[in-house]
């Protein structure tokens, strides 16, 4: 009898580097109190603990819905790009949200998946593997990436490079494992105005909610004061892992001085941030039970309106830095 090929995901993983260090998800206090003086292992224990229900927390799926999220923030800011690009490389990749999709979405063929946390790359290796996805991972440092020179056609990222201490030099190190005239991409960084106004928003809507629960009528909708305080301490590390928000022009200079050409920075969600941020943390201050399927349909139905709102009326009148999401691209040149 002669064994069956393995399907392509099966070969991939197989290359994976090893040996990458083990997940962490039950830190001492003795690391968190270290963690607190040191932002990458603070990033490692933070993302470690929360790999394995990371999906579940920031409703990140593989369907349509985050396909097609995926692919819209590619587009809009590199339409026209010539997909599908061959291998792609995903830096701080969490569960693999921003690659796995963009692959279904039919913008990259392969891909690699990167993270500082080991949680994280085994979570996005997993949903790789149950998608039949043909991608490959191990655990990286976005400021020395462990791969060769002129490697990936195409780098991306989503929601990472605020986390990086040097993020000129996580730039660099696209630029270098790209091939000449490939692509790098980062979504979903915050802008400074917008980081303002959401973690203010935040932090009214998390103590009127937290207080107006305290009223004994009112009781069900309070979560158990063990889970309130856990949240307030994930805040606290929050601060240690969360390092820089960014002015749009910034960003286009930080690229330009790594070397890369073609420098484009978009803004995206005005209306839907100053929506999203109270909605998003009235909805972590309430037991999970009281968020019906019928509240949360409403919920993504008003956000994608004023998204909408944002793309079709807004983005003419209100500065770019206003809005709530940056992203970058770039090339490198020839
Ligand atoms: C906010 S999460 C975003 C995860 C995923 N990209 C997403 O959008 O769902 C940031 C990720 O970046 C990773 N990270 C932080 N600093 C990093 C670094 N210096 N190099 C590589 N990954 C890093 C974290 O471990 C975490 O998984």
């Amino acid at each position: 009898m002669t064994a069956s090929p393995e399907p392509p995901a099966v070969r991939h993983l197989a290359a994976v580097q090893d040996p990458d260090p083990a997940p962490n998800p039950h830190a001492t206090e003795e690391q968190v109190q270290a963690a607190l003086q040191d932002t990458k292992l603070a990033q490692v224990l933070y993302h470690d603990w929360e790999a394995e229900n990371y999906d579940e927390k920031w409703s990140i799926s593989y369907d349509r819905r985050c396909i097609d999220y995926a692919v819209g923030r590619f587009t809009a800011i590199a339409p026209g790009a010539p997909v599908p690009y061959g291998r792609a490389l995903e830096l701080g990749c969490g569960t693999g949200f921003f690659l796995l999709n963009l692959m279904q979405g039919g913008i990259a063929s392969t891909g690699s998946v990167t993270d500082l946390s080991p949680g994280m790359v085994q979570v996005a290796l997993r949903n790789a593997r149950n998608l039949g996805l043909p991608v490959d991972g191990r655990v990286a440092d976005a400021e020395t990436i462990p791969y060769d020179d002129d490697t990936f056609d195409l780098v991306v990222g989503h929601a990472v490079l605020h986390h990086i201490p040097d993020v000129e030099q996580a730039l660099r190190e696209c630029l270098r494992v790209l091939k000449p005239g490939g692509r790098l991409l980062f979504a979903g960084e915050p802008t400074t105005v917008g980081n303002f106004y959401a973690r203010w928003l935040g932090r009214m809507t998390w103590q009127a909610t937290t207080r107006v629960t305290r009223l004994p009528f009112l009781s069900g909708w309070r979560r158990p004061q063990t889970e309130l305080d856990s949240s307030s301490r994930a805040a606290a590390l929050e601060a240690v892992v969360d390092l820089h928000t960014f002015d749009p022009a910034e960003l286009e200079r930080i690229a330009r001085s790594a070397g890369a050409a073609a420098v484009h920075a978009h803004t995206e969600e005005f209306a839907a941030a100053l929506w999203g941020w109270p909605v998003r943390t009235f909805e972590a201050a309430v037991p999970e039970e009281k968020l019906t399927l019928r509240y949360r349909l409403f919920m993504y139905r008003a956000w994608l309106g004023l998204s909408w709102l944002d793309e079709k009326l807004l983005r003419r009148v209100v500065p770019r830095e206003f809005f709530y999401n940056v992203m970058i691209t770039g090339i490198k040149p020839r």
